[in-house]
C-alpha cells in the first residue's frame, strides 16, 4: 500500500522534477532550462540501475514509481519522465493507478505524446522511423500514439540496444560507437527508403547525435526531443496556472543520482556546460 505523501509533506511550492534512468534526461533538462529558465529543477538519474531499456515492464514500472515518489517527497508537484522507456512502460499506470493514492493534485508527464504531435506536422511521405530502446520499441507506444493522431502514417521502428550503454559507459565518441550507429541506421532505413522523418526516441540518443548525423542520409528530418518537450511544458504551464503557482522560481538545477555523485557531476557538467553538483540517494 502506498502512503499518501500529503501526510508527510505540507503542499509548498517546489522544483520541477526531471527523471531519467541515467544521463539521457540531461538532454531534456538542458532545453527545459533554455526555454523556461526561471523555474527550479531537480534532476534524478537512476544511473545505478540504468539501462532500463532491456528491463521488464514490471521492473521499469517499479523503479519509475520509486523515482516519482522520491521527487514528490522532495517537494516536486510536477515530474517529467524525461525517458521514453519509462514513459512507454510506466507513465500510464502511474497516472491512472498510483497518482490518486500518492496525491491527486500532482502530475507526471511523459515525452512520447508531445514528440508524436510534432512529427505529425513534419513528415511529407507519412513514413516515420523510430529509434528507441528495446523496451520502448516492444511497447509499441510510438505506433499507438501515431495511429491515434495520423492513421494514414506508417511507422517503422528499430531497437538499438547498444546506444544507451555507449552513453552510460562514456563511449559516445569512441570509434566503437560508429560501428553500432551505422549498423542500426542501415537496419532501419535500408528496407524502408520512404522514411523522411526519424525520431531519436530515447533521451540518451542526442548525446550520440554528431555520429548519427554522420551516417543518416541528407534530407531526412532527424528529431530530438528536448525542444519539443520544453515547448510542450511551456504550453502545459500556460494552460495550468494552478500548477505554475506550485513551482519555485530561482533558476536553479540540482542533481540526484543513485550512483557515484562525483562521476555523475563530472558527466553532467561536461554535457550541460555548467557546473553540476550531485548528491547520491537510494531509491526503494
Ligand atoms: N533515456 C531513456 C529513454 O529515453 C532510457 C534508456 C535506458 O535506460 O535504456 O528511453
Amino acid at each position: 500500500m502506498i502512503e499518501n505523501i500529503n501526510n508527510i509533506l505540507p503542499p509548498q511550492p517546489g522544483p520541477i522534477g526531471v527523471f531519467d534512468s541515467g544521463y539521457g534526461g540531461l538532454t531534456i533538462l538542458k532545453d527545459l532550462r533554455k526555454r523556461l529558465p526561471a523555474y527550479d529543477y531537480l534532476y534524478l538519474g537512476d544511473n545505478a540501475r540504468a539501462p532500463y531499456g532491456t528491463r521488464s515492464f514490471e521492473l521499469v514500472y517499479r523503479f519509475t514509481l520509486q523515482a516519482v515518489r522520491h521527487l514528490f517527497s522532495q517537494g516536486c508537484h510536477l515530474v517529467i519522465l524525461a525517458c521514453n522507456t519509462a514513459s512507454a512502460k510506466a507513465l500510464r499506470s502511474i497516472q491512472q493507478r498510483d497518482l490518486a493514492g500518492l496525491d491527486p493534485s500532482r502530475r507526471v508527464l511523459g515525452v512520447i505524446r508531445p514528440t508524436v504531435e510534432t512529427l505529425a506536422s513534419i513528415s511529407r511521405t507519412g513514413h516515420i522511423g523510430i529509434f528507441g530502446t528495446p523496451g520502448t520499441i516492444a511497447s509499441r507506444s510510438y505506433e499507438m500514439e501515431i495511429r491515434k493522431l495520423r492513421p494514414d502514417f506508417v511507422t517503422h521502428t528499430h531497437a538499438c540496444p547498444m546506444w544507451v550503454p555507449l552513453v552510460e559507459y562514456r563511449e559516445a565518441e569512441s570509434d566503437g560507437a560508429d560501428f553500432f550507429i551505422k549498423k542500426d541506421i542501415d537496419a532501419l532505413l535500408a528496407p524502408s527508403p520512404e522514411i523522411d522523418t526519424v525520431v531519436l526516441g530515447c533521451t540518451h540518443y542526442p548525446i550520440l547525435r554528431p555520429k548519427i548525423e554522420k551516417y543518416i542520409p541528407q534530407g531526412i528530418n532527424l528529431i530530438s526531443q528536448g525542444q519539443i518537450v520544453a515547448e510542450s511544458l511551456a504550453d502545459y504551464l500556460r494552460r495550468h496556472p494552478e500548477m505554475d503557482a506550485k513551482i519555485t522560481r530561482g533558476g536553479s538545477a540540482s542533481f540526484l543520482t543513485t550512483e557515484n555523485a562525483d562521476r555523475f557531476a563530472d558527466m553532467a557538467s561536461v554535457f550541460l556546460k555548467s557546473p553540476a553538483t550531485a548528491q547520491t540517494i537510494t531509491l526503494s
